[in-house]
């Protein structure tokens, strides 16, 4: 018998995945994906007719998928989310992103503070609400983090923060609920070509695209299949973060324009 013949990915038959910020990028990619594995999977987010896009396309190619108008800011709805789905196997928390690149001269505590509640206060509610479903399911939660929560760089600190206490918390989380079975992991891309800059630079296009120009991004593709595959591998095996980044941006180098 081989070594690896007991590996084989999870069933997904009757389980729910639930992913936040699944609107656009690397959420949207990551349902998709989820559904394309087998996972009924639930949507939330703030633009909820574009989750139904996304929702109809996923059933359009045969998969189960619902939406939840979601504001990862809200009690309400992040309670009404938990009310709503009593079963959930996989809670991606991946709602998220950064306001500006101000100093921290120049910092915008309202930015800051923006931060602070989506990426961090948004994955604790969501995580919290969902903790009884995910234990009884003996379930897993993905958050996608960001290199951003691992190293630092000069304009960054509002969002840096932010992604390193977000990793603070799935750190602590991963301690406390590894008894009750619940896998914990954190996957942390480098730059992957999304709206992220867009709504960084609020909606300056020029801006957003010169991020991206010249260089080589990740898809929100790449990141939805490790996160399904880590998702799916057998109960026993947990990873706790994967850090991913596009080829020219290895180790942190500044890529070659
Ligand atoms: N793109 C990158 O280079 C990169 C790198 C590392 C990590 N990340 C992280 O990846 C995650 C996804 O970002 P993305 O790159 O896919 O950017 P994106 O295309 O801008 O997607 C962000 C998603 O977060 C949702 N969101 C924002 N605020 C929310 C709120 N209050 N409640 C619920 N949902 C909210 C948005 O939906 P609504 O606006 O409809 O609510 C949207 O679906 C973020 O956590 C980001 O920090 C991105």
């Amino acid at each position: 018998m081989s070594a690896t013949q007991d590996n084989k990915q999870q069933d997904t038959n009757g389980k729910v995945a639930v992913v936040t910020g699944a609107s656009s990028g690397i959420g949207e990619a990551t349902a998709k994906a989820l559904a394309a594995a087998g996972f009924r999977v639930v949507l939330g987010a703030r633009r909820v007719e574009r989750l139904e896009a996304v929702a109809e396309e996923i059933r359009a190619a045969g998969g189960q998928a619902g939406v939840v108008k979601l504001d990862v800011t809200s009690d309400a709805d992040v309670a009404a989310l938990a009310a709503a789905e009593p079963r959930v196997d996989v809670l991606v928390n991946n709602a998220g992103g950064a306001k500006g690149m101000e100093s921290i001269e120049g910092a915008v505590e309202e930015k800051w503070r923006w931060m602070y509640e989506v990426n961090v206060l948004g994955t604790l509610r969501v995580t919290r609400a969902l903790l009884p479903a995910l234990k009884a399911a003996q379930g897993i939660v993905l958050t996608v983090g960001s290199i951003a929560g691992r190293q630092v760089y000069v304009g960054g600190a509002g969002y840096n923060a932010a992604k390193h206490g977000e990793r603070a918390l799935v750190e602590v989380l991963r301690q406390e609920v590894a008894a009750d079975g619940i896998r914990v992991t954190e996957i942390d891309p480098g730059r992957v070509h999304t709206d992220f800059s867009l709504v960084r630079f609020d909606g300056d296009e020029a801006k957003a695209a010169a991020v991206y120009d010249g260089v080589e991004s990740l898809t929100a593709g790449d990141i939805a299949d490790i996160i399904v595959f880590a998702a799916t591998l057998p109960h026993r095996v947990n990873i706790d973060f994967l850090q991913v980044t596009p080829i020219d941006q290895v180790g942190g180098a500044k890529p070659k324009k």
